[in-house]
């Protein structure tokens, strides 16, 4: 397994780019099962979660092919209908596929995606939205077996927002008799990339981005082509990374409009930042106050920049409460920023961070999940002396060459064999 041997000590400075969006360009390849033929995105990240997409694709009779960052994906009719455990325990967001196959096919048999080291991630909002558009859900042996000979337009509401669960009924909708209607719709940005694909397949969707989402059934949909958003998350992270180490760090290839609580925040906290459409720049700063964080659907705090952020507050001046509001248990980095000296009190779902200037010391860590494995990472950047992040592949999962994008703005991370 790989790991990152990172020496504290430099100050960031100079230009990254942002890659396309992990959690848009996901969704949007299992929306391709839609319409036979041959669908191109553009701007794909090179990471191991679109690879395991991509195996799956190919179990269900898909052709995929890459070349640099763009993906061609052949669609045609799958012999098996079923997404098997083996590609859905390696990548949750696998039970995308459970609307198009189901909309399209009438039927889909896909595991259930247990849980991650973040919570119990439950798909019951997904399945619950199925049979409101009548489906016929049963689970059994570890699998979901919906059957339905045509999916019936209707109004459908979450009880709490859900990302993938807008994603799948949306992706269900489309093509289903009559008019659907999606209450409590998640309205993050890569919801409205993944309806402006299906649009430009055909598809009549309007209020994508907002909390209501209506859908016109259409009887067949057709390939396209498309350039997946940046990914926010990235964008965010490579920004605290200049913040953290008191540098001058410009973000291109990024929407600023994407992650403006994030700004707000590392504003609020004495930082002082400016956006162009396409590019953000976060200007050095020594010393900068402890804010308080409570992570909310978007445009809220994103929860996936929690860790990060409570990272930069580890070493902010003064003290800051963390609350995540998304996941029951996305507090996995806080034992590690621990054993790096930082001063943290965990409660359920609130973390009281005693922030001070070089308080973080290097030691070996470990990385137990995607976004905790980016938070010591760039705490790593400043924990006097040297410190390693074990089990690296966490990163892989979401991040396109971190150590190179950090090394290129001067950060001396090093890859290596655990
Ligand atoms: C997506 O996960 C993202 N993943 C996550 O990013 C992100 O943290 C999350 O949205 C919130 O923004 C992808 O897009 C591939 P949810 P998702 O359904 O769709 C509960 C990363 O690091 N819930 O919005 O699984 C759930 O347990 C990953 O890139 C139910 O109870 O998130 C959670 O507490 C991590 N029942 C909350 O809702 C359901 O049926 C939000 O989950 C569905 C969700």
């Amino acid at each position: 397994m790989d790991k990152f041997v990172i020496k504290s000590g430099p100050v960031l400075n100079g230009e990254v780019a942002a890659s396309g969006a992990k959690n848009s360009v996901l969704p949007l390849m299992f929306a391709a099962l839609l319409a036979d033929g041959e669908h191109i995105f553009h701007n794909v990240p090179k990471l191991q979660d679109v690879d395991s997409a991509a195996q799956l694709l190919e179990s269900l009779s898909c052709e995929v092919k890459r070349d640099g960052h763009t993906l061609r994906i052949k669609v045609q009719k799958p012999k098996s209908f079923e997404a098997h455990y083996d590609f859905v325990r390696k990548m949750r967001a696998s039970i995308l596929c459970l609307g198009p196959l189901l909309t399209k096919y009438g039927h889909a048999v896909v595991s259930l995606p247990g849980g991650c080291a973040i919570g119990t991630r439950p798909i019951d909002q997904h399945l619950d939205g199925f049979k409101t558009l009548g489906a016929e859900i049963t689970v059994e042996s570890g699998y979901v077996k919906a059957e339905a000979k045509k999916l019936k337009g209707t109004n459908v509401v979450f009880d709490g927002v859900t990302v993938g669960g807008t994603e799948n009924i949306l992706m269900g909708a489309v093509l289903a008799d009559g008019k659907t209607t999606i209450e409590n719709a998640a309205k993050e940005p890569e919801i409205v990339d993944l309806a402006e694909y299906l649009i430009k397949m055909g598809a009549k969707i309007k209020g994508a981005g907002t909390s209501v989402i209506e859908v016109i059934g259409v009887s067949t949909l057709k390939p396209a082509e498309h350039t997946v958003i940046p990914d926010r998350i990235e964008a965010g992270t490579l920004l605290i990374a200049g913040a953290i180490t008191g540098g001058h760090v410009t973000v291109n290839e990024c929407n600023p409009k994407h992650f403006e609580a994030l700004t707000h925040k590392l504003r609020e906290s004495g930082f002082d930042l400016s956006a162009t459409d396409t590019s953000i720049t976060i200007k050095a700063r020594k010393e900068f106050q402890a804010v308080d964080v409570t992570t909310a659907p978007f445009p809220g705090f994103a929860t996936d920049l929690q860790a990060q952020f409570m990272a930069l507050m580890s070493v902010a001046s003064g003290t800051s409460v963390v609350t995540e509001t998304i996941f029951e248990n996305r507090f996995m980095h806080v034992q590690e920023l621990v054993r790096l000296n930082a001063d943290i009190v965990p409660k359920t779902r609130v973390a009281i961070i005693r922030g001070a200037p070089g308080q973080l010391l290097g030691a070996p860590v470990m990385a137990t999940d995607l976004r905790a494995s980016a938070c010591l990472v760039l705490a790593g950047l400043v924990a006097k002396g040297e410190t390693t992040v074990n089990r690296i592949y966490h990163l892989d999962r979401g991040y396109e060459n971190l150590e190179v994008k950090l090394s290129s703005l001067g950060a001396k991370v090093l890859r290596a064999k655990e």
